[in-house]
């Protein structure tokens, strides 16, 4: 097996291994290099739907996403992502051809934090279709001391598709008003122990304790330092592609801009991380 970097902060490009034999020590070093690049990808596989459950399973408990009409029907914990990017009427439907197209973390909107999500491509376009990601650490590491010291231990509620409920059509009308998740804007990393911002502009409903102006402009006071930060890599999808990330430190889009009436299928799992309690950073 071979890992490279492309960004010595973000971004792990594993070749020469198939996850569906894994031993022991590589493992261990893909789940390293994952911790350490926040994104993981390891090139070339050829997997079933069962594959790809038992070896999302080794990074935690696969968690079926709140987004019923996208599961697999024979898997709840797989969400197919990509069909049906037209609707009857032939016009394109944006809530599945741009799923994913705003900055993000995954899952914000529910109590228990999201580890990571994996993505396994199994159709790509010709052109187009990328995901970006984002590094919450050097997010976090930007902001000048007194930035730092006004989010210390605030927190904000979310809920999915933000105040604008955007691609609520693809939830259950019985999903539609659950009440919000709370989480810290600043967190630290079970794993890594380092500090990273959480602030996901995309779900955020606003900031407890401040005014809907005041939240509003922190909001668009913190958002540059997210999205705007260079420590950036940008997946360029090949069919065969496990991509994971982790929402505890990263923020991440779908770039759009492939070809309509081109398939772009991915298979996706939910990574929850059970029995590590969420602590406000110091
Ligand atoms: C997502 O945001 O979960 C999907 C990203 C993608 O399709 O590139």
């Amino acid at each position: 097996m071979r890992i490279e970097r492309p960004h010595p902060e973000i971004g792990a490009l594993a070749t020469g291994v198939d996850v569906r034999a894994l031993d022991d020590g590589d493992w261990q070093t893909l789940y390293r290099a994952w911790l350490d690049g926040i994104v993981l990808v390891v090139r070339d596989q050829t997997l079933t739907k069962a594959e790809f459950l038992a070896y999302s399973r080794r990074f935690g408990r696969l968690k079926p996403h709140r987004v019923r009409r996208t599961r697999d029907p024979e898997h709840a914990e797989l969400t197919v992502m990509g069909i049906g990017t037209r609707k009857a009427d032939g016009r394109v439907d944006a809530s599945i051809y741009n799923r994913g197209g705003h900055w993000h973390t995954d899952s914000p909107w529910d109590d228990e934090i999201c580890k990571g999500t994996q993505l396994y491509g199994v159709a790509i376009p010709s052109s187009g279709g990328d995901t970006a990601f984002a590094s919450m650490y050097a997010a976090y590491d930007a902001l000048p001391d007194d930035l730092r010291q006004r989010i210390a231990g605030l927190e904000a509620e979310y809920i999915y598709g933000g105040r604008k409920r955007e691609g609520h059509d693809l939830l259950e009308p019985e999903d539609r008003e659950r009440p919000p998740a709370v989480h810290p804007l600043v967190r630290r990393h079970e794993e890594t122990g380092r500090l990273s911002l959480y602030a996901n502009p995309h779900h955020i409903v606003r900031i407890r304790g401040l005014s809907e102006a005041e939240s509003d402009a922190l909001v668009r006071t913190l958002t540059p330092y997210m999205v705007e930060t260079p420590v950036q890599y940008r997946h360029a999808w090949r069919k065969g592609d496990i991509v994971i990330w982790d929402n505890r430190c990263g923020l991440h889009r779908a770039c759009g801009g492939y070809p309509i009436d081109e398939a772009r299928i991915h298979w996706r799992t939910t990574i929850m991380q059970d029995g590590v309690p969420q602590r406000l950073a110091a």
